[in-house]
């Protein structure tokens, strides 16, 4: 708490120094929902500090990335951008901040200070609430700002926030991962699992749907773990409305008046427990979109994966979920292309995809990742062999969603209007309980409210709907 008090000091500090004027800022954030929520905090400090959001680069005092070091497109992209930003540095001296995961690769950082040395601020994942103090020592002492620390921050509640939608909120239920999946650098750059406390998640789901937030996503790296490591290691937490695990959690949101739809990503397949089987089926408002990522459909790969279940075992918990959650509709993440990976071997997960029919598939080539496992290993896939996995498997799913498509037509489907179509401003836009986008005619009232409407055609990535 004494942190955030220093922070808003510096945030007061930074404005004063603004005093009146109209100073912008530009944000890009690459990555996950987290990297997303952690930019809406960005922007609240931002804001708060007197700054204003611009789209236009070419305005900005400030322009700010928030990185993401998934896979190894992203670097392109952040270096490319930054090319491009030197002129502007050069013409009229703006503030350049780079934030988040990739910053926590020593390699990465060593890049930018010799490539790149007109970058101002540098900070971590572990650091994100210290940007204003950060901005501050930039303005003020002029001078490079590195800001990045290798030790599992701590949680820090109460920082100010400017959310994207109205609407739809997401709220960061823990931070960090302990599964080391062999393939992923996000256990390395995000620290260890620690999930807040369960009367700051109620409180800020409490204050969300007193604004008339109507959609609540709960976000984690590994969802389902929530307070697992607090209860193994008899780390102290306070049960607040008998929460004390993911499916009370769930339970104890969904007594919240006013929200209607909550969803969570992303659970792990080794973590899904018969309670939270069972909070998902109970409690209404929980949509029956499960995300439940796969990655491979072959228990050796899986081995290799260290992601700790066989294709059996997800085949059988996928059964069981079917059983007991009504109109249960599932969407995964899959790699191909990891390290070894056979034909044969690439089959079972096209198998798993035929049988369990996803709504909706996340698909990524491999990409290898610095100071992780899969990265050291021998086998390495060819890049033209991963391509033509990658599109196997995309005309597999096309496939399957053109056809789930079909069993919408005819039906009558609750959907959340979340506001005009981006490509049709005479038609509205909103998603189903399991997440399909809907387009329709209808008047701006129901923005932000459920309506029923039948849906009257499909068009692979959109549903048509009428009233
Ligand atoms: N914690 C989440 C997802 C984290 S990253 C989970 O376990 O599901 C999101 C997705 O990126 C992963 O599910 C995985 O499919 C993909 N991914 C992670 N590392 C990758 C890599 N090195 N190459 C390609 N895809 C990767
Ligand atoms: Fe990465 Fe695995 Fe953790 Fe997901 S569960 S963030 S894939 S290590
Ligand atoms: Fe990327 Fe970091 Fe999310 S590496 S996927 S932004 S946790």
């Amino acid at each position: 708490m004494k942190e955030i008090e220093t922070q808003k000091q510096y945030i007061t500090k930074v404005k004063q120094l603004n005093e009146d004027k109209k100073n912008k800022y530009t944000i890009l954030t690459m990555g996950c929902q987290l990297n997303e929520n952690d930019s809406e905090k960005l922007c609240g400090m931002l804001e708060q500090m007197g700054y204003e959001k611009t789209e236009n680069q070419e305005e900005a005092d400030i322009a700010l990335f928030n990185t993401c070091c998934v896979r190894e497109n992203a670097e392109d992209k952040l270096f490319g951008k930054l090319g491009e930003l030197k002129k502007l540095k050069e013409k009229k001296g703006i503030i350049i901040a780079i934030g988040g995961c990739m910053m926590q690769e020593k390699h990465i950082t060593d890049k930018i200070k010799q490539s790149y040395p007109f970058v101002d601020i540098l900070f971590g994942t572990h650091t994100l609430h210290k940007f204003p103090e950060d901005l501050y020592k930039a303005l003020q002492e002029k001078r490079k700002i590195e800001d990045i620390i290798d030790i599992d921050g701590e949680i820090h509640e109460g920082l100010p926030i400017k959310r994207n939608s109205k609407i739809k909120a997401s709220v960061t239920i823990m931070n960090g991962c302990n599964n080391f999946c062999s393939y992923c650098i996000v256990p390395y750059v995000r620290g260890r699992e620690r999930s807040r406390e369960p009367k700051e998640i109620i409180k800020e789901v409490e204050e969300l749907a007193k604004q008339g937030y109507k959609e609540i996503t709960l976000l984690g790296q590994n969802v389902n773990s929530y307070l697992r490591v607090e209860r193994e290691k008899q780390i102290p937490f306070e049960e607040y409305q008998g929460v004390h695990s993911f499916a009370t959690l769930l339970q104890a949101i969904n007594k919240i008046d006013g929200i209607q739809r909550i969803r969570f990503v992303s659970p792990h397949p080794k973590d899904f427990t018969d309670d939270v089987i069972q909070a998902i089926a109970s409690c209404d408002k929980v949509c029956k979109l499960v995300h439940l990522p796969l990655q491979s459909g072959n228990t050796k790969v899986l081995k290799e994966m260290n992601r700790k279940y066989t294709k059996e075992q997800y085949l059988n918990l996928v059964e069981k979920m079917k059983n007991k959650i009504p109109n249960l509709t599932l969407s995964t993440d899959i790699i191909v292309g990891f390290p070894g990976e056979t034909d044969e071997e690439f089959e079972d997960t096209l198998d798993v995809v035929r049988k369990v029919n996803f709504e909706q598939v996340y698909m990524f080539i491999y990409s290898r990742r610095v100071g992780t496992p899969g990265d050291k290993m021998q086998n390495q896939i060819p890049e033209e062999q991963k391509h033509k996995r990658f599109d196997q498997l995309k005309a597999l799913v096309e496939s399957q969603i053109g056809q789930n498509n079909q069993k919408y037509l005819g039906t009558k489907q609750k959907v959340l209007v979340e506001g005009e179509s981006k490509n049709n401003k005479t038609l509205l836009t909103g998603r189903t309980d399991s997440n399909k986008v809907v387009v329709f005619e209808g008047d701006k009232e129901s923005i932000g409210q459920i309506v029923e409407l039948e849906i009257v055609s499909e068009h692979m990535w959109y549903l048509k709907g009428e009233k």
